[in-house]
């Protein structure tokens, strides 16, 4: 998804894309800058702490962007629930007949209300579905991912399972641009956690879960600012 070859992409490009052309008096052409606030939407599957984490960074101003919609593939999630005591927009849609991605009736479903809301990021928080080619088209770029593991260190399912059992004496979160593959896109930030001799799966999980709600918000906020950009797989942040 990512044009590997060194091609920089500035996320501020965001902000151009609601550059307005408007016609003047003496009929030139002049960029008017549309100063409409940077729009998220957040897919989740689970309790929405993520999401709750990032609704209320923005409610503070700490986030300069705006919860535009929050869908769901699961009809009782939590995240939807605590999008609705936020009075924010919110919506189940049916994720279709695969377990683990969306079929391709959901998928445009999803990219539909998704360009309606305008949505200029896609935060996935808990998402459990693998999202393919039209969606990843649809947004490229512009998705991003927390994963409870120090990547590339434990892709996948109970990252923190998988870190316990290995042995590692350090793990943590990563938030990463999202691309074709799982959990492999470019990283854009990642917080440490060490792992204690007496951790239970259950203990570390609650202890990297801390670690997302700091982390998500402050890489977000960094992609609303448009202080980041591209350069192959490194991630640049602005000083
Ligand atoms: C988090 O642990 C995140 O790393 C993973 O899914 C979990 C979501 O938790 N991708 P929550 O729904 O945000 O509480």
């Amino acid at each position: 998804m990512f044009d590997v070859e060194c091609r920089m992409m500035d996320v501020s490009g965001l902000r151009q894309r609601r550059g307005l052309r408007l016609r003047g008096a003496s009929n030139k052409t002049k960029l008017v800058t549309d100063h409409r606030t940077f729009r998220i939407g957040v897919l989740g599957s689970g309790a929405g702490s993520n999401f709750a984490a990032i609704a209320d960074a923005c409610a503070a101003g700490t986030i300069p962007a705006q919860i535009a919609l929050v869908l769901s593939d699961v009809a009782e999630a939590g995240i939807l629930e605590k999008a609705r005591a936020r009075k924010l927009q919110a919506q189940f849609i049916a994720p279709g007949k695969f377990r683990t991605k969306l079929d391709e009736t959901a998928e445009a479903a999803f990219v539909q209300v998704l360009r309606e809301a305008k949505a200029d990021l896609i935060v996935l928080a808990g998402f459990m579905r693998v999202l393919k080619g039209e969606f990843l088209r649809a947004f490229e770029g512009r998705i991003v991912n927390i994963h409870p593991s120090l990547l590339p260190s434990f892709p996948g399912l109970e990252a923190w399972k998988q870190a316990l059992d290995h042995g590692v004496r350090v793990t943590g979160c990563t938030v990463h641009f999202v691309d074709a593959g799982v959990d492999s896109g470019p990283i854009i930030g990642q917080q440490t956690v060490p792992v204690l001799d007496d951790d239970m799966p259950e203990t570390l999980h609650q202890r990297i879960h801390k670690a997302e709600h700091e982390l998500y918000p402050s890489c977000v906020a960094a992609i609303a600012r448009g202080d980041i950009s591209i350069s192959g797989r490194r991630v640049i942040w602005k000083k």
